[in-house]
């Protein structure tokens, strides 16, 4: 796919290089804590890159040496809680929306590269990602203990589902720091690499994903995440019509490619990498 360089907003950036997004939250000032700029300004980025075919997988980092310091305790809660109630309401729908079902739910794989600080709300960001790697010094924590609130947004659940309940609850009930070694020992990211391989890896790990059918990656991931809440006739049933609509629908028809190449061709295995799109 073409190379294009584009920028965008203020609270957020990105530049398209080699069919990566690289979006970065743009506040290293206030440790790009997520404030309604951010807010709206990523809903806009997610909606023009899902539609940008120069764009095959997402990155989200951030500016300076900050992941995310997490909600912005200004401006995202202190000074909208005198906003009209309405438009308070719909921010904070515009927030989940980008951190949680725009993210999960993304036609294109996402990737998070935790740079540096990670708390409590940009866990959201980091789990709602599909993939993730950090900087081993990156320093995690989910501090909303330390300032009295408990991880809502829908960061718990997100936890819940990603950590084991001794991790879950140890982090959630001490708010204690853990570095980006902990984080992959904890599965809470893929992989955590020295600050100067981190954007080389997220490329490496970019790259396997741009091999394969975008389709197929697609229904892949969604299909992940309808069925972990499903009972298991339903996810069944529901999977073998999400398998029959990504045949379906796939314009490159990779499945009948795929296995031609493997049994007619005999050029490549299945087991050993991806079919020659
Ligand atoms: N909300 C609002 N402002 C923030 C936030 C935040 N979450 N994080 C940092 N800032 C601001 C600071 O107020 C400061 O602003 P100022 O320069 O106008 O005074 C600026 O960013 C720099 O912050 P420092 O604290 O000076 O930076 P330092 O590098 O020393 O520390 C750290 C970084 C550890 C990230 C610290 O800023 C911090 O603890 N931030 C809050 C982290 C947090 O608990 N986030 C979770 C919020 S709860 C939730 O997300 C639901």
């Amino acid at each position: 796919s073409t190379d294009s360089t584009q920028k965008w907003g203020k609270d957020v950036v990105f530049t398209i290089e080699d069919g990566i997004a690289w979006i970065k939250l743009n506040r290293p000032e206030k440790r790009n804590a997520i404030n309604p700029g951010i807010v709206f300004e990523m809903n806009a980025v997610l909606d023009e890159l899902e539609m940008n075919d120069a764009c095959q997988v997402v990155v989200i980092s951030g500016n300076g040496d900050t992941f995310s310091a997490g909600q912005d305790l200004k401006e995202y809660f202190r000074e909208p809680a005198s906003w009209h109630p309405v438009e308070r309401e719909r921010m904070m729908k515009a927030n989940a929306a980008w951190q949680w079902r725009r993210l999960m739910y993304y036609p294109k794989p996402t990737i998070a590269m935790v740079n540096g600080w990670c708390f409590g709300g940009a866990f959201q960001v980091l789990l709602g990602c599909d993939l993730a790697i950090a900087d081993v010094d990156a320093r995690f924590g989910l501090s909303e203990i330390n300032w009295g609130i408990i991880p809502a947004g829908i960061v718990t659940k997100s936890v819940a589902m990603a950590l084991t309940q001794r991790k879950a609850l140890y982090y959630i009930m001490t708010g204690e720091n853990f570095d980006g070694r902990e984080a992959e020992n904890i599965g809470l990211v893929n992989f955590a690499v020295p600050a100067d391989q981190l954007v080389e890896r997220t490329k490496k790990l970019a790259a396997v994903l741009m091999e394969k059918n975008p389709h197929v990656l697609r229904a892949c991931k969604v299909g992940y995440h309808y069925v972990r809440d499903m009972q298991w006739d339903m996810a069944a049933e529901y999977l073998s019509a999400k398998s029959d609509q990504a045949k379906f629908l796939d314009p490159e028809k990779g499945a009948a490619k795929g296995m031609s190449q493997f049994i007619d061709e005999k050029s490549y295995r299945p087991g050993l990498g991806a079919y020659d799109r």
